[in-house]
């Protein structure tokens, strides 16, 4: 099964306009040849998604990084799936590790925001991820295992649906897993999905790594099998270290 490499920026609160420079200079280097082997997506804050849609084209994807689950309503604060596909975004991040810690959303919650998500024409980008304690006792790919089978709705397709295999730990610390441990992390989830969804469908869906990513790992992580891209957080902040490990993918 062919897979397009997938790099995802996730922003998340941070930017203002000001940051749009950053966006124009990723633009600029998919203008320049990137994007004929990658698929990049940048997820700024909601704020953003309207100018950023606006300035970058065809050649970068734009994402939202959360959705209520409702399409519209009395929801104060919320942003719905449609709202966001009717600014021009593709994707949204659904289930983030901050969001299940910060705002205590549960399995069936970050479900039901992929439906959400798929109803409005949104891929969903499903996170799912390990904390510490659970590596530590050895209970990854079980804690894996829970969250495919409670985040990813019946359903899920290639076209529909990305999965983010995020440790928590990983995340902002600079820490990252063995590469033998992402690759195991990966095969399980992609027997999982296969099992779940087929060979075709199941086989289809990409499947990122997340967590401490930087252009000084990239190439590694990425050429680990079952690993079609990255979602990255702090170093897609920087125009140039976002496009150092779009160009490290395979
Ligand atoms: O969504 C992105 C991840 O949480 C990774 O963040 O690259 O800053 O570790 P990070």
């Amino acid at each position: 099964m062919t897979r397009r490499s997938l790099i995802a920026g996730n922003w998340k609160m941070n930017g203002t306009r000001a940051s749009l420079g950053e966006l124009r200079a990723m633009v600029d280097a998919a203008r320049g040849g990137l994007s004929a082997s990658v698929d990049l997506l940048v997820c700024p804050p909601a704020t953003l998604l309207s100018a950023a849609v606006e300035a970058a084209g065809e050649v970068l994807a734009l994402g939202g990084q959360d959705c209520h689950t409702a399409a519209s309503g009395a929801h104060t604060g919320d942003v719905s799936a449609p709202m966001l596909a009717d600014l021009g975004a593709r994707f949204v991040i659904v289930g983030h590790s901050e969001r299940r810690a910060d705002h205590g959303e549960t399995d069936a919650l970050v479900a039901a925001k992929a439906k959400a998500a798929w109803d409005a024409g949104l891929v969903a980008v499903i996170c799912i991820g390990e904390t510490e304690a659970e590596r530590k006792g050895g209970e990854t790919l079980s804690v894996l295992g829970r969250q495919l089978a409670a985040s990813v709705p019946d359903g899920a397709t290639g076209a529909n649906t990305v999965i983010a295999y995020e440790p928590v730990w990983a995340i902002g610390t600079g820490l990252t897993p063995t590469v033998a441990d992402v690759a195991d992390a990966h095969a399980f989830m992609r027997r999982t999905l296969e099992e779940r969804f087929g060979a075709g469908e199941g086989g289809a869906v990409r499947l990122l790594y997340g967590g401490s990513v930087k252009p000084s790992n990239a190439a590694e992580l990425l050429a680990v099998a079952n690993v079609d891209g990255a979602l990255v957080g702090g170093a897609s902040l920087k125009a140039a270290d976002f496009i150092a490990i779009c160009e490290a993918a395979p």
